[in-house]
């Protein structure tokens, strides 16, 4: 978790929010049209600027954990190919065969040195290069320097694998992640160890997101689960250009208040959540557990699928803490599928009644506002959506 220091300073934070019962807060409400959420011309222009250009956190590196390990997905319709080499380096590629089209790889993980696709067997290796052709000589010939797997611009960074969905894209992940980077690495990713993995269906990108980004709802939604330690309403933000941190203030954190700062154990305390925009959300809840959720929009405005991964710090050794991981991975599937989602489902339904022309966020719900502009900021046909151009002008603000 963050470094010691700033749990401090976080902690301090969050306390004075909990004695004065107040919490950070944007300088105005701010509306929102609901075409924002409903208009099917314009979720698709969002989708191919903000999700098909920027990076996206496709895998946790913990998912290639050695030379030959690959991972098959789609996303946004897109079949994508990771691929730990021989040299250690992550690459992306399209999923499909340069010969007729042909998936090379089912969805899933796996490990392999080279891929062979099902259909005639053409192989490809673990740098996408197009290695050999079965009946090659019948075949005839063909240039296999110019056959390689189609790659996608990727990245490995903060125990994460980035990637951008458009092939001939690039980016740079420093400047688009700028000091967020060094705040995601306080996480250590890449030394937890995954319990679980899921894929959930959800409501739109956009009122799925919402939810991830304020603690406003958490006892009235959450009292039985998530929320039961959870001081709603409580919120301490701290931005990094488009991307966000998030500190909640756990009930606990009464207890402080005759402590001295010197003897806090300031994880008990407080719970992070760090925001990488566009889909990305990384909950630490309790102190051996972590939640990562990767929301990936669907095909339609009102869809998503979102992958939970629980992450634990070291394998269950004991009955009692696998117990422990099991009731964590349930608490947080329960909060999240049976609590926020139909909360959602229900938000896309009522969006089509015309109640509203236009959604409110409420001066204590900063992180969406922020996340709303940054999406406006994105779509500004002035912006050029290259990342360097997108942390620049973010940043700015
Ligand atoms: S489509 Fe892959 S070998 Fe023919
Ligand atoms: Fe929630």
């Amino acid at each position: 978790m963050a470094q010691p220091k700033e749990m401090r300073a976080l902690t301090r934070r969050a306390l004075a929010h909990f004695c004065a019962g107040s919490t950070d807060q944007a300088p105005t409400t701010m509306s929102n049209p609901v075409a924002a959420y409903a208009d099917p011309a314009r979720y698709a222009r969002e989708i191919d600027r903000i999700f098909r250009q920027l990076p996206l956190a496709l895998a946790l590196s913990l998912e290639l954990p050695a030379p030959a390990s690959y991972r098959a997905m789609y996303v946004l319709e897109t079949p994508v190919l990771l691929v730990r080499g021989a040299d250690g380096r992550v690459r992306a590629f399209l999923n499909v065969c340069r010969h007729r089209g042909a998936r090379l790889c089912a969805p899933g993980s796996g490990n392999a040195r080279i891929i062979t696709c099902p259909y005639h067997a053409w192989s490809y290796n673990d740098r996408g290069a197009l290695i050999s052709r079965y009946g090659a000589e019948a075949f005839g010939d063909v240039n296999q320097e110019t056959l390689g797997l189609t790659e996608l611009a990727c990245e490995e960074r903060a125990g994460l694998v980035w990637v951008c969905l458009s092939p001939g894209r690039t980016f740079n992940l420093d400047t688009w992640l700028g000091t967020f980077a060094e705040e995601l690495a306080t996480l250590a990713l890449g030394e937890w160890v995954i319990f679980e993995q899921r894929e959930l269906p959800g409501p739109g990108w956009k009122v799925t997101l919402d939810g991830y980004l304020e603690a406003y709802h958490h006892n009235s939604l959450h009292g039985r689960t998530v929320g039961k330690h959870t001081v709603g309403n409580l919120l301490v933000l701290d931005t990094f250009g488009p991307h966000q941190r998030l500190t909640f203030g756990r009930r606990s954190l009464g207890e402080l208040i005759e402590t001295p700062e010197s003897d806090w154990d300031t994880g008990k305390h407080i719970r992070l959540i760090h925001n990488g925009f566009p889909n990305l959300s990384i909950s630490g809840i309790l102190g051996d557990h972590c939640l990562v959720s990767q929301v990936f929009p669907g095909p339609t405005p009102e869809t998503t699928i979102t992958r939970q991964t629980v992450l634990v710090h070291q394998p269950p050794s004991t009955p009692e803490a696998r117990t422990a991981s099991e009731l964590f991975s349930a608490m947080v599937l329960q909060a999240v599928r049976d609590e926020d989602y139909p909360v959602g489902f229900a938000i896309q339904e009522g969006l089509k009644s015309g109640a509203n022309s236009a959604f409110i966020y409420g001066r204590n719900e900063p992180a969406v506002q922020n996340y709303h502009q940054t999406i406006a900021r994105l779509m500004n046909e002035s912006t050029d959506i290259t990342c360097i151009a997108a942390a620049d002008e973010l940043s700015a603000h």
